[in-house]
């Protein structure tokens, strides 16, 4: 059954009921007719149309058909309110599968609405379309949305901003206005081919040709001065820039001549403010900071380059720029910020570290004192063997086999058949396994860099192990990266939930000196952690909320290399703690 467009519907309700009446005088029926139709749509709101098709775009001296959202990158921008129902229509006018995650919603008993192809459920098809409902409830601050299948998020994206419940402020003086400020990764080429063809060959896909903020890359590419984000501010007031990294595969630097940043939110979380001129951000992480116009009147630019944490591989070097606009200053040549070093992990480990949550803030929940489940969970790239027989072919990775990665040496492979969610509804066998290890199977120096291509150890394999978990469980993981092929910061994303960060540094985790170091008072929450270059990361979260929930890389790169894995969280014993059933539009397979 084809439901109607609501706003169309309400708005003809609207004229009917006032053409019903006769004592109006014509412009004061047009005015009730609006006023009606207003409120009407503003009760109504949180129903959403997206139409995601091929969109063709003018970017860096050429022309390149894209798949955008309503003709637009980024997206459309969604407002909501704590508390509030979304019910986004998501229609598939591309030619390739398609599914849309909402980063960062907790999705409390509505898995069905998370997104991720083959997690929680199958792509919606060309040409079909599929409603995600869901409640944004005890979160507030900036997230976003994007394509959860191949590499579709390059372009299909936007931001999911979570307003306070009307009648309630911030936790922080009210900002004068607020911008979106989205951080993406370019190609001059079709990112699924660029994506299909490293899969193909087993070697590293080709890198981008920039970085955006946006959508656009800014002045300091080719063909590209008209293409340049501009703010334009009024002096002496507050700015709340919600930053949201985008990009596919780099973390970024991003800063702004002459000017401090005020960070009060990540990944909607309330933080202490904390005063910084540099914010770091990682694909998958929002940081929300204030910024005052509190400059001469001029122009600045705002700068966004790579932090790239792994040594000797070619990398996308480029900047990308908009510019600070102060009203009525004379044009001028904009100031620009020093940047970072791309290798400059101090500033960007000194960054992470600083943040702390706020324990007065709204939804602050306490991170859990007692841990039912212990994690070590070894993160790191690998080898997949090459695959083809017969004729001797090598491939395109190191040693002529594949790229690969792997959680505890679990190279994770998403099913085909059917979507985890669905096998973990319907009690369907052979769809995952649950024997994901609580332990690396090899204890090995993790990140001595001898070990780096250590024939014994490199090599890892396909395989789709989930963790169970009981309802409620909490958890602690202890995530270290390796020094297999090379060390690297891997930010790593978790769908469901958010976790406390309790503490993080370089090296092999030592749980004598390393517990030590934990904060139990004013931990950071997040949705994705950047787990230090050759170090570890140590987090907990409550399991509550029954489902398939994803945890992987968000490298895009890194993500069908196998940097993944999930967790299946069981039922509680209540009817408001199981998982309903799936909606009856659910994609099929
Ligand atoms: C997307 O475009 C459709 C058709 O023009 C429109 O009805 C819808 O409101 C747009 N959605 C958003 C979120 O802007
Ligand atoms: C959309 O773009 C893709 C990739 O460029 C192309 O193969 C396809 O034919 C296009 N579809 C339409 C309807 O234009
Ligand atoms: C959202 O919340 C409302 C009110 O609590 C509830 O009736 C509804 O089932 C929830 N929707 C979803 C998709 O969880
Ligand atoms: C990747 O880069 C190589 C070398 O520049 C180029 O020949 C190839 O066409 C690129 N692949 C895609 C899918 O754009
Ligand atoms: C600026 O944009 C217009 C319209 O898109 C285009 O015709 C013009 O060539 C652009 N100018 C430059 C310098 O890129
Ligand atoms: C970026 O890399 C290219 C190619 O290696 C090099 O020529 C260029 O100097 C680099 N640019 C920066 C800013 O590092
Ligand atoms: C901030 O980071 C620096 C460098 O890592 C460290 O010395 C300092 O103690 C940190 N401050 C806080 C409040 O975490
Ligand atoms: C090719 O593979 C066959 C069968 O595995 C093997 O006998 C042969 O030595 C290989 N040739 C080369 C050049 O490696
Ligand atoms: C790496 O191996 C070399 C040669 O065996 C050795 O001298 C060095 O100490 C090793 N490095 C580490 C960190 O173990
Ligand atoms: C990972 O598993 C493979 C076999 O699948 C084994 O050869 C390798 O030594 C293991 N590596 C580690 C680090 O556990
Ligand atoms: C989950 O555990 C917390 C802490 O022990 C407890 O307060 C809460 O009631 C539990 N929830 C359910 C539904 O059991």
């Amino acid at each position: 059954m084809a439901m109607a467009h609501p706003q169309v519907f309400l708005f003809a309700c609207a004229i009917a009921l006032l053409a019903s009446s006769s004592m109006f005088s014509a412009e004061v029926t047009l005015l009730s007719i609006l006023f009606m139709y207003i409120i009407l749509l503003s009760f109504f709101s949180p129903y959403i149309y997206i139409y995601v098709q091929n969109h063709t775009i003018s970017r860096l001296c050429g022309r390149q058909v894209i798949s955008a959202v309503n003709g637009s990158l980024p997206g459309p921008t969604l407002h909501v309110r704590e508390g509030d129902t979304l019910v986004v229509h998501v229609f598939n006018k591309l030619p390739y599968d398609l599914s849309i995650h909402w980063h960062g919603v907790f999705q409390l008993l509505s898995g069905w609405a998370d997104g991720p192809e083959f997690a929680t459920q199958c792509a919606i098809r060309p040409g079909n379309s599929y409603t995600y409902r869901f409640n944004l409830t005890g979160q507030e601050g900036t997230l976003w949305w994007h394509a959860h299948v191949s590499w579709l998020r390059a372009t299909v994206h936007g931001a999911l901003i979570i307003r306070p419940k009307r009648g309630r402020s911030y936790p922080f003086p009210k900002p004068y206005r607020e911008v979106p400020i989205l951080l993406g990764e370019w190609w001059n080429a079709n990112v699924v081919d660029v994506e299909n063809e490293g899969l193909t060959s087993g070697a590293a896909p080709n890198n981008s040709n920039a970085y955006t903020i946006n959508g656009q890359p800014g002045d300091l590419y080719p063909c590209s001065s008209n293409k340049t984000y501009k703010l334009i501010v009024k002096q002496g007031k507050t700015y709340l820039l919600r930053i949201i990294n985008a990009a596919l595969n780099n973390q970024l630097f991003f800063k702004i001549a002459n000017h401090n940043m005020k960070v009060v939110a990540v990944d909607a979380a309330y933080t202490n403010p904390y005063i910084t001129d540099v914010v770091v951000v990682a694909p998958g992480q929002t940081t929300d900071v204030l910024l005052t116009a509190n400059q001469a009147p001029a122009s600045y630019y705002m700068a966004a380059n790579p932090y790239v944490s792994v040594a000797g591989v070619p990398f996308d070097n480029t900047t990308t720029t908009g510019i600070i606009v102060y009203e009525g200053a004379k044009p001028s040549t904009p100031k620009m910020p020093i940047l970072q070093a791309f290798n400059d992990t101090p500033t960007a480990h000194k960054f992470f570290t600083n943040l702390t949550g706020l324990v007065t803030g709204p939804f602050w929940v306490p991170p859990p004192r007692q841990v039912d489940e212990h994690m070590f969970i070894t993160i790191g790239l690998g080898l997949i063997a090459c695959g083809k027989t017969g004729n001797n072919a090598t491939c395109g990775g190191p040693n002529g086999q594949r790229f690969g990665a792997s959680m505890n040496n679990a190279s994770f492979q998403l099913p085909t058949k059917m979507s985890m969610l669905e096998a973990f509804f319907n009690n369907v066998k052979g769809i995952y396994t649950t024997d994901f290890p609580n332990q690396p199977p090899l204890i090995f120096d993790y990140t001595n860099p001898n070990n780096s291509f250590n024939p014994s150890i490199i090599m890892t394999t396909k395989s789709t192990k989930v963790k169970k978990l009981k309802y409620n469980a909490t958890v602690e993981i202890v995530m270290q990266n390796t020094a297999l092929i090379g060390v690297e910061n891997h930010p790593i994303h978790l769908h469901g939930f958010n976790f406390h960060v309790l503490a993080q540094g370089f090296g092999n985790y030592n749980p004598t000196i390393d517990k030590n170091k934990f904060n139990l008072f004013n931990p950071q929450e997040r949705n994705t952690i950047a787990v230090p270059v050759g170090g570890w990361a140590v987090v907990r979260f409550r399991a509550n909320n029954p489902g398939v929930w994803l945890m992987h890389c968000h490298l895009d790169v890194h993500l069908p290399w196998g940097l993944a894995t999930a967790f299946v969280v069981e039922n509680g014993r209540t009817p408001s703690t199981k998982l309903p059933p799936p909606p009856q539009d659910l994609p099929k397979c």
